[in-house]
Parts: structure tokens; sequence; C-alpha cells
């Protein structure tokens, strides 16, 4: 039977190869990849084109309330199409739990906002602010079961975060549902006493956000988290590392063999701490956490990442609508502290990170499908339906032009944010169509998508999320002294 549609001429890039070929779809997934391949009902020319998997966004917030009590300026339409105007196709983003809620509502919420709005396909991390034995005893683990299969704890923020008690807590439960933890790891304490600090003794301007949090917050935080995953054996993922020492002190504990993943963002890549330092409310656009920090830490990172410390590069979108009289982001005089962290990340992410790696050459088109589409995939479970382009995964699929260029406006944002983190910076390489499932999602600028086509993604553990078995004996005491603790 005929393809339904064939992608001709272009150069199809995987993980691990690259080589020209047509791409022969039928219904939503990939039927065929070869040379000369039979006529289909629709066809792409390709030549001259990349022709890669939908990029897989794993840290996005979406119609989130903040730390700081903000909504997201987002909602799952806007997200997801700005998103896919990047070239991705998969998005996890969370469903938050605050303090006193049932974890099970929350992510019914999330559900319900997600299939209303979303264009491409999503999963949720489970963020856990009140982790009471009733959430982890009987909500996580039919939940789990039904398909959210990562927890997500926060470190620091007032209103978010886990001490260590609570943070063990987690790990175990997680290691008992065979999900993942992901972790905002940095040192509270330094933050808030920093912060208090400063704002006491008239600092407030962003550019002390950069100053309050120390890079020491990241190494401090990460070694405690990673004896705390040790001790009960659980595998972790550290979100957004921005220092060099935060980066070493995971190559250290991924030599001594433990389960230690670890992400990092284009913001960190691309931005210094002195972009917080503008005049008036500017650097507010900029005020995310951990924050940007220094031209070699930047260099520390692509290093960690070609050594395989880190394994992918995720947004962590976050917006919060921008306006120069600062009134949408906690009023004209509010301090650091007040202003919401976070920045949007979905539209640039792809685009930003392919220009360095690829048409700069710093690193080959396999490596940048690596980092930002399969180990995602693979880390989170939805591998091989998402993450690479082979036969009988999903046609989610960027059609990349690596010539085309294009300089990032504010004009051009399709979230709520009313800005790009990225203006006036020009870019080589950029998607031009867009698949998902099979069916046209972007082309040309213009999305095709109807509001709620995006498909929930269950997903089970994994690999990945699986115990080493190498539980400390203090945790495993029947090894010890023959005694049952659970
Ligand atoms: O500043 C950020 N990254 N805001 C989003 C929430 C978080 O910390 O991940
Ligand atoms: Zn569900
Ligand atoms: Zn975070
Ligand atoms: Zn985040």
């Amino acid at each position: 039977q005929p393809f339904d549609l064939v992608i001709r001429g272009g150069t199809v890039v995987t993980a691990t190869d690259s080589m020209k070929a047509d791409v022969g779809i039928r219904g939503e997934t990939i039927a065929a990849i070869g040379l000369g391949l039979d006529k289909g009902k629709k066809e792409i020319d390709a030549r001259g084109k990349l022709v890669l998997p939908g990029g897989v966004d794993a840290h996005g917030h979406i119609e989130q309330l903040s730390a700081s009590g903000k909504m997201n300026a987002d909602t799952f339409q806007s997200a997801t199409t700005a998103a896919a105007h990047g070239g991705t196709t998969t998005v996890i983003s969370f469903a938050a739990q605050h303090v006193g809620m049932s974890l099970k509502t929350v992510v019914e919420e999330y559900h319900e906002l997600a299939e209303r709005g979303a264009v491409i396909d999503y999963a949720f991390h489970m963020i856990l602010a009140d982790p009471r034995p009733e959430v982890l005893e009987k909500e996580v683990p039919p939940l789990v079961k039904a398909g959210h299969s990562s927890l997500k704890v926060f470190m620091t923020y007032d209103r978010l975060r886990v001490d260590d008690e609570q943070l063990l807590d987690v790990l175990q439960a997680a290691r008992d549902n065979k999900a993942m933890v992901c972790v905002h790891a940095e040192n509270h304490g330094m933050v808030s006493w920093m912060g208090k600090r400063l704002v006491k003794h008239g600092y407030v301007a962003p550019k002390f956000h950069g100053i309050s949090h120390p890079r020491l917050c990241e190494p401090e935080a990460f070694h405690r988290l990673v004896a705390c995953a040790a001790l009960v054996d659980q595998p972790i993922m550290i979100f957004h590392v921005s220092t060099a020492e935060g980066a070493q002190v995971i190559r250290h504990y991924r030599g001594e063999g433990l389960k230690v993943f670890a992400e990092t963002c284009p913001q960190y890549l691309f931005l210094t701490k002195e972009q917080l330092d503008k005049p008036g409310v500017e650097g507010r656009k900029w005020m995310f956490s951990p924050p940007a920090r220094n031209a070699s830490d930047q260099e520390a990172l692509w290093q960690a990442l070609s050594l395989g410390d880190l394994q992918l590069i995720s947004s962590d979108h976050a917006p919060y609508a921008f306006n120069e009289t600062g009134k949408l982001m906690g009023g004209t005089k509010a301090t650091f502290k007040q202003v919401p962290n976070g920045m949007p990340g979905y539209e640039g992410r792809l685009p930003m990170v392919f220009n360095e790696m690829v048409s700069n050459g710093r690193f080959d088109a396999s490596k940048f499908v690596e980092w930002t589409s399969t180990n995602p995939a693979k880390i989170y479970n939805l591998y091989p339906k998402k993450g690479t382009i082979a036969i009988g995964s999903d046609a989610d699929i960027a059609i990349w032009d690596p010539k085309k260029s294009v300089t990032f406006t504010d004009k051009m944002v399709k979230d709520k944010s009313g800005y790009t983190p990225w203006k006036g910076r020009t870019v080589k390489g950029w998607p031009t169509t867009v698949l998902l499932r099979g069916e046209v999602l972007v082309a040309d600028e213009k999305l095709h998508a109807k509001p709620g086509s995006g498909q929930f993604l269950p997903r089970k553990g994994g690999k990945a999320a699986e115990p080493f078995g190498r539980a400390t004996q203090e945790f495993d005491p029947k090894r010890n002294f023959g005694a049952k603790l659970r």
C-alpha cells in the first residue's frame, strides 16, 4: 500500500547516523527509510535539508503557579505552539502540587488544561511540594501506574522546597514505584540569606538576583542530593546545571558509578550574569534560577555534555509577561526577590543550540539530535516512540534548512511573554516544516494543528529510573542485622 507521505531527498540524522535517505510515512508512524522509495500520496521535497527527529523538551513550566504565587504567562496552546515553531514535538511539563493540595486533583487539572490546548504531545513530571505520607502512599502509586513516572522536588523556594527528610521520603517513594526523581538543587539557606542581606541594604535591582545565588549553592546541594539518593539507591536527574563546580560534582559521582543524570539549558550555554545588568526593569527578562554565570562556565558545560556527564539540553521554559513599566512582573518597585523567576525557552531552544553546535561547527548534527531529542526520550522512557527516526517510531520530524538565517525579534514570539531572551541574535539553521505523528504541524511559519491535537504520553519508569542495586547497608538493614523496616 502506498505511503501517505514521503519526505524525499533529505539527509536523515539520528543520534548515531547521518545518511541521504527518503522517509516513508504511513498513518502516524515511520514505515520505511531508504533511497528511491515509491511515490507517496503526498511528498515533501527535502533536498538540501536535514531530516531530524522532532525535539523533546523535558523541562518546561506551563500554566503553572510559580513559587512567587504568579501564574506563567502561557497556556498549553501558546506554549506548545511556541515549541512547535522551534521544532519541538514533545514536551514534559509539570503538574505542580502546592502545600495542602491533593496530587491526584492537581494531575487531573493539568490533564484538562493540556487536553484543551496542547498542539504537540506531552507528559508530566509531578512536582511534590507537600510529600506527606498520604500523598506518597496513596496518591503516588496509582499516578505512576497511570504513566506519570517522574517526580520533581525543589531544594529551594520558600513555598515549594522540601527538607532533607522529605527529600528522602520522595526518593524512597520513587524507588518503590520505579519513578525518576528530578531536582532543582540549590542551597536554600545561602539563597535566602544572601537575598535578605542585599535587599536590607537597598541592593534590589535585577543584577543582584545573580549575586544572591552564590555559585557555591550548586556543589553543596548536589553533594547533599547525591548522598541522599545514594543512601537509598535511587536514580536522580539534576535540573539546570549552571556552574563548572556543579558539573564537577556530577562527574565525580558518575565516576563512582552512581546513577546521576543531569541537564543544562541554553541560558547557561549562551548567557552570562552581565545580562541581568540592564537599566530599569529590563534585566528582569533574564531573571531565572539558577542565574546565568560566566563564559568559563559555558565552556565547562559544553565539556560536561561532551563527556556525557550532562546528557540533555532542556529549555526550562517558564515565561512571565514583560512590559517596560515593570507592572506585569511584580510592579515597578519590586525587588529582585519579588520578581517571578523564569524566562521563555521553548521556541528558541533548538535553533540556538543548532546554531552553536552545527552551524558554528562545535559538534555534529548527530550530537545535536542526541542531546535535544534522543537522550531526553531515553531517560524519560519515551524512546523509541519519540526521539529518533526509525521504522515504527512516531513520524515526529523537523525538517531543517541548515542555511536559513533568522534574527530573533520580540514580534515573532508565539508564547505570551511578549519578548524573546534572544532578541537581536541571528542564528543559521531553522526548522521549515515540522510533522507530528505524520501530520503537518508547522510549515513556513504557520501552525496547522488544532488546539487539543497533542496527545498525552503515558510512560513507565524505564531503564534510567531503575535502582542500580547498590543500596547502602544502612538502608538495606537485612544485610546488616536482618531487620525489616518497610
Ligand atoms: O527560574 C526558573 N527556572 N523558574 C522556573 C522554576 C524553576 O526553578 O525551575
Ligand atoms: Zn493521568
Ligand atoms: Zn528549577
Ligand atoms: Zn524549571
